[in-house]
């Protein structure tokens, strides 16, 4: 992938989240709540997207709870291999996810599924961007 941009004509924003896969909700919950002392939601299905999720609420981003629900999980694998949890996306901010999109594809990245924008777990049209290009993480970008 080659990929030059100037300094000027930067596209990616703010960090919106980090998600991590859990295998055990509550407990991950616990220790974000009680140990850690963080701000934490309820849990919230999102059966579209086949998790479930709970967000830590944190001054400058946000960490998402990711467990799989349902049986076709898009986590479900991931969870199978690292089976303590582990950081499963990052989720950047862009102002035009189209724009991004078609620059990225331009550029030789690949995005997944068809490659057209869905909407997310915060109601936002996101895309998910392959791990092999962008140094082994799976990447979110989220139109703000
Ligand atoms: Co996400």
């Amino acid at each position: 992938m080659e990929l030059s941009l100037k300094q000027q004509d930067r596209m990616i924003g703010k960090l919106n989240h980090v998600a991590i896969a859990v295998p055990d909700l509550a407990a991950a919950t616990a220790i974000y709540r009680d140990i850690l002392g963080a701000n934490v939601s309820k849990p919230l299905d999102l059966p579209e997207h086949g998790v479930t999720t709970v967000f830590v609420n944190l001054a400058n981003t946000k960490i998402e709870l990711l467990h799989p629900l349902g049986e076709h999980s898009p986590i479900s694998a991931f969870l199978a291999k690292n089976t303590a949890g582990g950081i499963h996306h990052v989720c950047y901010e862009v102002p035009d996810i189209v724009a991004a999109r078609d620059r990225l594809v331009k550029a030789g990245a690949r995005v997944l599924g068809d490659g057209e924008p869905k909407i997310g777990a915060h109601g936002k049209p996101v895309l998910f961007l392959h791990p092999k290009d962008f140094c082994g993480t799976l990447v979110e970008l989220e139109q703000v």
